[in-house]
């Protein structure tokens, strides 16, 4: 049987290469194997627990979700919207919270490191940030959640809830799968990329040659090898380049051919970068085309988000209204 895939973004920021070789080509994936439901949405309200500037997040918003269809997400195929346009999903984070030990969230790591991030805006949304994921996530009743690393205790508070309001009054949930998203892609200066202070993101919407040149001054290949004539080691020591590689220059992991001329000094550390950011280009040009069509439809987005919203709430307020039954809300 297919399953209920749910993922949330983010409205921060630049689409870069880690979060499309990280999780939306997995979006992707899921969508286009036709076996599954699909929900992709914007967490805008997340977005607001940490400072930020209103007219920002109103134009990054619309700007993400291009890149998102520039990418692949199809609002055909996948249930595409954003999290305030189903205000049924905040009344379910209340309901939520009702079985929530505070405890338990001070805990939760990310809150821990936004205290130290922003010690003086601990704001109570911070602390249920995990509650309102789990109403995310439950809502839509999602079997399978492909999230990465550092949102795992999220989902895991999400699966604790939705057990204990099955224990509570009776079997309303599925539990939900998680699926790791495993890939790393390393910025420019081999760190996470897309970190927040530092410089080495490599956004999709990039132009190739300020690609080229932000891989020529700023990637770290192996530094040890000091002369081309020495050999490198792409495995261990390469820090930026090789290990982008392996994850978009066709064929590489199965013929090693990179890495073999790596290691017997028949390719230089110019000439690697220069065919990585070949197979970039390779990979990018037919988003950045569709990106550009879609550049000045911000009606057409308005109008899939518009859509995407009706449909997503037709289904998370059928959850929310047995929720309240069960819980003894009426409407009156
Ligand atoms: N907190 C997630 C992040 O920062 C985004 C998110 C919000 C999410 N709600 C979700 C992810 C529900 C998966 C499921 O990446």
């Amino acid at each position: 049987m297919g399953e209920i895939v749910l993922s949330g973004i983010r409205a921060t920021g630049k689409l870069h290469l880690g979060n499309f070789l990280g999780a939306v080509q997995n979006f992707v994936r899921f969508q286009n194997s036709g076996e599954h439901r699909c929900f992709y949405f914007v967490a805008d309200q997340h977005t607001l627990t940490e400072p930020y500037d209103p007219e920002d997040l109103r134009q990054y918003l619309l700007e993400m979700v291009k890149d998102y269809l520039a990418l692949g997400l199809d609002p055909e195929r996948s249930t595409l919207y954003v999290q305030s346009s189903v205000p049924e999903i905040t009344e379910l984070t209340l309901y939520l919270g009702m079985l929530q030990p505070v405890g338990e969230l001070l805990n939760i790591p990310t809150y821990k490191e936004l205290v130290r991030k922003h010690p003086d805006n601990v704001n109570h949304g911070l602390l249920t940030y995990p509650v309102l994921m789990a109403a995310d996530i439950l809502g839509p009743k999602a079997t399978l959640v492909p999230v990465g690393s550092d949102q795992v205790p999220n989902v895991e508070l999400a699966r604790d809830l939705a057990k204990r309001f099955n224990n509570r009054f009776g079997h309303t949930f599925v539990v939900p799968e998680m699926m790791r998203q495993m890939v790393k892609v390393p910025g420019l200066d081999g760190g996470k990329m897309g970190k927040s202070d530092a410089d080495n993101a490599i956004e999709i919407k990039m132009p190739i040659p300020e690609i080229r040149q932000r891989y020529r001054t700023k990637g770290i290949t192996d530094k040890e090898r000091t002369t081309m004539d020495k050999p490198g080691d792409p495995y261990n020591r390469c820090m930026s380049v090789y290990p982008v590689h392996e994850l978009v220059t066709p064929g590489e992991t199965d013929t090693r051919e990179i890495a073999k001329a790596c290691m017997a000094a028949e390719i230089g550390c110019v000439a690697c970068k220069e065919r990585l950011v070949d197979s970039l280009a390779a990979m990018l040009e037919p988003f950045q085309a569709r990106r550009v069509e879609l550049a000045g439809k911000d009606d057409y987005v308005r109008e899939v988000l518009h859509e995407g919203g009706k449909a997503a709430r037709v289904i998370i307020a059928e959850t929310v209204a047995e929720v309240r039954d069960k819980m003894g809300i009426v409407l009156y």
